[in-house]
């Protein structure tokens, strides 16, 4: 079988990685993949970028490609998986109308509100003078989000009113985010423990990942600019068993159940971003109609089943008639970053010391992420370059693993954070 995968993140290479453990599968295609995924047995870089639809569609009838999966949130807004249905080509996601989950923040706001879903109290503006009484009216801190995708950037928490009138200004102005911030959702801020919830959906049945927890702040101790993810791990001891049905049935069964019944089926991956309250209460901060970057690499560093049978299983509607076996020790990753991350001007193109000494086993691992290939050397490409995972029988083993790891490598200005799993490690729950 002929897999293509879209993307070129780290989320990618793991995926590829794992696709190319199944006995199913021959061949796994990557666009535009990074330095990794050219090099895993199996895999073949396509230079075609994630959001040329048409290409990919060209690209996947050509190859007779038997399965696309797809990583980042543009395309599958942008309608991927639309345009590969109509030609019959079989492609693990969701359709644009469910993926609008992640596309609009008003969208999944109204869509939690209409199905009694867990979130902040929250009011959409098109226009500040509106803004602006609401927000005065209201307790801070408070949180202004752009409407629209913004690479993970579109969230300003305002610690006072000015700081919040500043950003909705500047965001509906469209001096701020363009297009994607025309349109504000202001909401109540949550205090609490983030997790991260991925499952698989096929429209009906849904199927758990491990549970993970990712570390959005830059800098140690979780201060900081907001980026991507600077590192996760799984098992997050915070999701309890009793947790873990909870936010089942508080979050993932209605929002499968609430597109079934409004005929747009949801099938893919599906991401909440939660903050868990000190009651145990899930809150949902965000969607996503993807997998997680980067808790992709631990997640499906320990998952033992094969990631193409439990794909083709979720298109047949069948999910229900599979379990996903899971390695029970922890997976931690740590992302390496260019200097400047996550500011776009970050540097590319330092040539990356030590790879070939970071021995890769099952067990370790380093992903790439901004990365390419010139003349036999690996250069940065990106803001995250690289994410060191490792598995361990405890937390802090696996934390020492992926560290040992991370310390072979080096390029100037190279930076993680030090303090990935920190929560885990000091956690007696
Ligand atoms: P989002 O992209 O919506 O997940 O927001 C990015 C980050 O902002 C989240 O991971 C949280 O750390 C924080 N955040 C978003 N919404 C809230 C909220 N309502 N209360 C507290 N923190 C929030
Ligand atoms: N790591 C957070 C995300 O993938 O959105």
């Amino acid at each position: 079988m002929k897999v293509l995968v879209v993307g070129g993140g780290g989320r990618e290479h793991a995926l590829a990685w794992k696709l190319c453990q199944s006995a199913h599968v021959s061949e796994v295609f990557v666009a535009p993949g990074n330095a990794g995924t050219a090099a895993e047995p199996k895999t073949k870089n396509v230079e075609i970028g994630a959001e040329d639809i048409s290409a990919l569609l060209d690209f996947a009838k050509r190859q007779n490609v038997d399965l696309t999966l797809v990583g980042p949130e543009g395309p599958l807004v942008g309608g991927i998986v639309d345009q590969f249905k109509d030609e019959h080509l079989p492609i693990f996601g969701p359709v644009a109308a469910t993926a609008r989950l992640e596309g609009s923040k008003s969208f999944a706001k109204q869509f939690m509100q209409k199905h009694r879903i867990p979130t902040a109290d929250y009011a959409v503006f098109t226009d500040f003078a509106e803004a602006h009484d609401y927000i005065v009216s209201r307790p801070v801190p408070m949180v202004v989000k752009a409407d629209g995708l913004a690479a993970g950037k579109g969230v300003i928490i305002a610690l006072d009113h000015a700081h919040a009138l500043d950003s909705a200004r500047q965001m509906l102005s469209g001096e701020r985010f363009g297009d994607a911030g025309k349109s504000i959702v202001v909401e109540e801020f949550i205090q609490g423990e983030e997790a991260s919830f991925i499952c698989m959906a096929d429209g009906e049945h849904v199927l758990s990942m491990a549970t993970s927890q990712d570390h959005k702040k830059r800098d140690v101790g979780d201060v900081g600019p907001n980026t991507g993810g600077m590192g996760a791990y799984s098992p997050a001891p915070i999701v309890s068993e009793a947790l873990h049905q909870r936010i089942l049935e508080k979050v993932i069964y209605p929002t499968v159940r609430g597109f079934a019944e409004q005929g747009t089926p949801y099938i893919g991956f599906l991401y909440a971003g939660l903050m868990i309250d000190a009651q145990e209460n899930p809150h949902v901060l965000e969607f996503n109609c993807r997998f997680g970057d980067p808790e992709a690499q631990p997640i499906l560093m320990r998952m033992q089943s094969d990631l193409a049978e439990l794909c083709l299983a979720a298109l047949a509607g069948q999910l229900d008639q599979h379990v996903i076996q899971w390695d029970t020790r922890t997976a931690l990753g740590v992302v390496l970053a260019a200097g400047g991350y996550p500011l776009d001007t970050c540097e590319k193109g330092a040539a990356i010391q030590g790879l070939s000494q970071s021995r890769e086993t099952p067990a370790q691992k380093v992903f790439h992420a901004g990365t390419c290939e010139r003349d036999g050397r690996v250069l940065t490409n990106g803001g995250r370059v690289l994410c060191a995972t490792a598995l361990g029988d405890t937390v802090l083993q696996a934390q020492q693993r992926a560290y040992r790891l991370a310390q072979q490598i080096s390029w100037p200005q190279m930076f993680y954070r030090t303090d990935i799993g920190h929560r885990a490690v000091s956690d007696n729950r």
